[in-house]
Formats: C-alpha cells, sequence, structure tokens
C-alpha cells in the first residue's frame, strides 16, 4: 500500500495490543503522527520510546476507554500535543472467556457484560464523538471501527457479549456514515477473522488450529494484514468507501 499520511493525525485506541500496534507501526511508516491510548501504561511507554528513538511524532497516554472522562484527558492531551485527529481508529476490543471457554446467558455475570459493553461499544461512541468536531471543521476524516467476523456471523468461540458490541459496531458504522458523509468523512470498518494476537491465548491452541482448517486460506491472519486494510480505509484511494465493514478474514465465516 503506497498512501502517504504526512501531516495527518492518527489516533488510535487498544494501541499496544497485537493488531493495534501494527495499526501504528503502519501509519508512522508511511509519515503519520500518531496517538496512542491504551491501559497498559509500561507496554505503551515502551512503544513510545522505541517509535520516537526511531524518529517518529507520537504520543501515548495510559486511560481506561471504559470511562468518558477518561476517554477525553486522552484525547485532549493527544490533540493538545499533536493536533487534533484526522483519523480514528477505535481498536481497542476485549473478549473475556471464563477457564478458555465463552460463558452462556444463564452463567453471566451481570458486571462481565456490562464491562464488555463499556470497552467494545461505549469506548467507540465516546472517541468519535470527541473526535469528529476536528474532522467536521476541517472537512475531512476517517473513522475506522474494529468489528469481526463474530458481529456478522454466529461464532461459537465468543460470547454473546462479544458478539453483541462487534454487531452494534455495524450499525453504528452505516448510522455515522451517513450523520458524516455530509462533511466528507468516512465512517468504515473491519471484521477480522481469526487473528494471532495475545487475544488469541484466552482459548485452546486446538481451537483456533480448528479455525485454520476450516478458513479458506488456511491458516489464522496477521496484524500486519489487518492494519493493511485499516491504511487502505484511511487512505485516499478509499475516498468513496463509507459504511462498509471489510472482512480480513481469509475466507473464514463468509458473509
Ligand atoms: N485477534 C483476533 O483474532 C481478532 C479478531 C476479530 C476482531 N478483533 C478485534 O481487534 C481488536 C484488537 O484485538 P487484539 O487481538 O489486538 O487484542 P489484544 O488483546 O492484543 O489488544 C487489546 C488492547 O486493548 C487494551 N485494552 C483492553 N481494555 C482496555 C481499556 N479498558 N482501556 C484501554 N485499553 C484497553 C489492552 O491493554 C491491549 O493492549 C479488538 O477490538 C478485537 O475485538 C481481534
Amino acid at each position: 500500500m503506497n498512501a502517504s499520511f504526512a501531516g495527518q493525525t492518527v489516533v488510535v485506541t487498544g494501541a499496544v495490543g497485537g493488531i493495534g500496534s501494527a495499526i501504528v507501526e503502519a501509519f508512522v511508516g508511511q509519515g503519520a503522527r500518531v496517538g496512542l491510548i491504551d491501559f497498559d501504561e509500561a507496554g505503551g511507554r515502551a512503544v513510545e520510546a522505541r517509535l520516537r528513538a526511531a524518529g517518529h511524532t507520537v504520543k501515548f497516554v495510559a486511560a481506561d476507554v471504559a470511562q468518558f472522562d477518561a476517554c477525553k484527558r486522552a484525547y485532549d492531551e493527544i490533540a493538545a500535543e499533536l493536533g487534533g485527529a484526522d483519523i480514528l481508529v477505535n481498536n481497542v476490543g476485549i473478549s473475556p472467556k471464563t477457564n478458555g471457554r465463552a460463558l452462556r446467558v444463564w452463567e453471566m455475570p451481570p458486571a462481565e457484560w456490562e464491562k464488555v459493553m463499556a470497552v467494545n461499544l461505549n469506548s467507540v461512541f465516546y472517541m468519535t464523538h470527541l473526535a469528529t468536531p476536528h474532522m467536521i471543521e476541517r472537512r475531512a476524516g476517517r473513522v475506522i471501527n474494529m468489528s469481526s467476523v463474530a458481529g456478522k456471523a454466529y461464532c461459537d468461540i465468543v460470547a454473546a457479549h462479544y458478539a453483541a458490541t462487534k454487531a452494534g459496531l455495524l450499525g453504528l458504522t452505516r448510522h455515522w456514515a451517513a450523520e458524516l458523509g455530509e462533511f466528507n468523512i468516512t465512517v468504515n470498518g473491519l471484521a477480522p477473522g481469526r487473528i494471532s494476537t495475545p487475544l488469541l491465548k484466552s482459548v485452546p491452541q486446538e481451537i483456533n488450529d480448528a479455525v485454520a482448517r476450516v478458513t479458506a486460506l488456511k491458516r489464522l491472519g496477521t496484524p500486519e494484514e489487518v492494519a493493511d486494510a485499516c491504511v487502505f480505509l484511511a487512505s485516499d484511494q478509499a475516498r468513496f468507501v463509507t459504511g462498509q465493514v471489510l472482512d480480513v478474514a481469509g475466507g473464514w465465516l463468509m458473509t
């Protein structure tokens, strides 16, 4: 992908995780200023130091995106140093399991349900609410929401809270694309399949191997493959694409 993001600010949530860090690398590699938000403070500081040493313009802020006030503080700190977000990547997401298994409706503690709603869905509203005024003012912007194929098709590996939040992002993506189109802001999503990141370690390896067997390309994906699709949606090449959620799944759970 040959796109240049020089002069643009990208804000990425969950930026220290497997897919988030690949997205950060992809954008700094093409000249963007990147703001990283994650609650892993030690990991975030290490990434920030490494990228700054390599000459990139980045700022990490530790924050729990489940809280609006924390999102606002993080967004404002990044905007003060790097400028407002031209591209927002709502990447953060959690998929809790108990002993490697997704809890069923009668087993699930309401607190776990509420946490997944807050991290996977509420944070996307909070961050988009905070970032869009700058994009509207500039009459340009990109919002990219990290859904999942588990939000489009039934997937027995994840629990209902995760599927509900990732399906919710499909609706948000379409709705916000309609609201923001007149300001030349596109809103799209990505629906990764099974991607090799720390998130996968929550289930036994046999489950991930079984997914690879029923994936058309016969393997799991890499974070870099999701990052490439993210860069495409953020690029000028995708300027007439909006309200879409692109599978990056190697042909697993095709919809
Ligand atoms: N890995 C996959 O197979 C896969 C498949 C489909 C979709 N996704 C989605 O891709 C996104 C990234 O997943 P990943 O595999 O890189 O996960 P990951 O677990 O490697 O990274 C998630 C990151 O989010 C951070 N985080 C978690 N809760 C937070 C909170 N409350 N506040 C701030 N930061 C928080 C973690 O510290 C971590 O750095 C998620 O939305 C996930 O649902 C992943």
